[in-house]
């Protein structure tokens, strides 16, 4: 009995610690076939609204699951480096765009383009969900089987867990406008590669600058790191404000963009939520700052 309890407790140890070591090597995604929803982001956001803390740094009880949170790296401020462009859109595609002025002529273009494989594999186009008219965009990865059967972004495990981050500050997905970095799902739910994320660049430049929020809630490393053009680790981004910035011909824009933790991984590692929270409520401060 004494041995078990040793060799348990060892293998406890080394599983935190490897743990820690993917978490800090930027591995922020894991596939799981049985998720846990997380059911207790019932905080008090009042509470923390009402404190006196800098809006970057809000000090916040977090939801009770987030106590034991394994070590994580020392999140310093983040200096995104450029990555090299995969793929460059080519200026056809460019000049397709930049006359758009509407998010249904835009929607229409997606529709009619053939240069991106993942279309003929998907069943549905995944535009946007939410507001139009809404101050905060929120920008994921790719639609899974749930969004392409339905057409619709974060509809599926992940969405139901947006929906609670969002309804944690008060949010719905009628007081936000949610898209995603790719508009087909990838086969199988792979990653988005580099080179399909920089054809579908001006695509998305263009949506951000038409939809023309005040803010954007980039969630994930895929979309973080394709917003920002950054080789940063989503761990070392989240927690503080990038500046986001076109890079194509097609808009010229520059936003306030938060780095958060992606809800699907978050079903897989529940005890992040903590950090999750902290992003909303410096994101929340932050869009009602703008909108006074
Ligand atoms: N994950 C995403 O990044 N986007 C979706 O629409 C669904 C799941």
């Amino acid at each position: 009995m004494e041995i078990a309890l040793t060799i348990q407790e060892t293998t406890k140890k080394e599983l935190i610690e490897a743990l820690s070591w993917q978490v800090e090597m930027g591995c922020d995604e894991a596939l799981l076939d049985d998720p846990t929803l997380a059911d207790d982001w019932q905080v008090s956001l009042d509470q923390v609204m009402a404190s006196n803390t800098a809006a970057q740094e809000p000090v916040i009880s977090p939801p009770s699951s987030a106590q034991a949170q394994p070590p994580l790296a020392q999140l310093s401020e983040p200096q995104p480096q450029t990555s090299p462009i995969a793929n460059p859109p080519s200026d056809k595609t460019k000049d397709s765009i930049a006359h758009i002025t509407s998010l249904s002529e835009l929607k229409q273009s997606l529709s009619d383009f053939e240069g991106c494989d993942l279309k003929r594999t998907a069943t549905n186009l995944v535009f946007s969900d939410g507001d139009p008219a809404a101050r905060i965009m929120i920008i994921g990865e790719a639609p899974g089987k749930d969004e392409d059967r339905m057409g619709v972004p974060f509809v599926g495990k992940a969405g139901q867990l947006l929906d609670q981050m969002l309804a944690s500050v008060k949010l719905d997905r009628q007081s936000v406008y949610i898209a995603n970095i790719m508009p087909w799902r990838p086969p199988g739910n792979r990653p988005p590669t580099a080179e399909e994320i920089e054809m579908m660049r001006p695509f998305v430049e263009k949506h951000i600058s038409l939809k023309a929020p005040d803010i954007i809630l980039a969630l994930g490393g895929t979309a973080c790191k394709a917003l920002l053009q950054s080789d940063v680790g989503i761990m070392k981004l989240r927690g503080k404000f990038q500046q986001y910035q076109t890079i194509t011909n097609v808009a010229s824009l520059s936003l306030p963009m938060m780095p958060c933790l992606h809800p699907g991984f978050l079903l897989r590692s529940p005890q992040h939520k903590g950090l999750v929270f902290q992003d909303l409520v410096a994101l929340r401060r932050k869009a009602d700052a703008i909108g006074q």
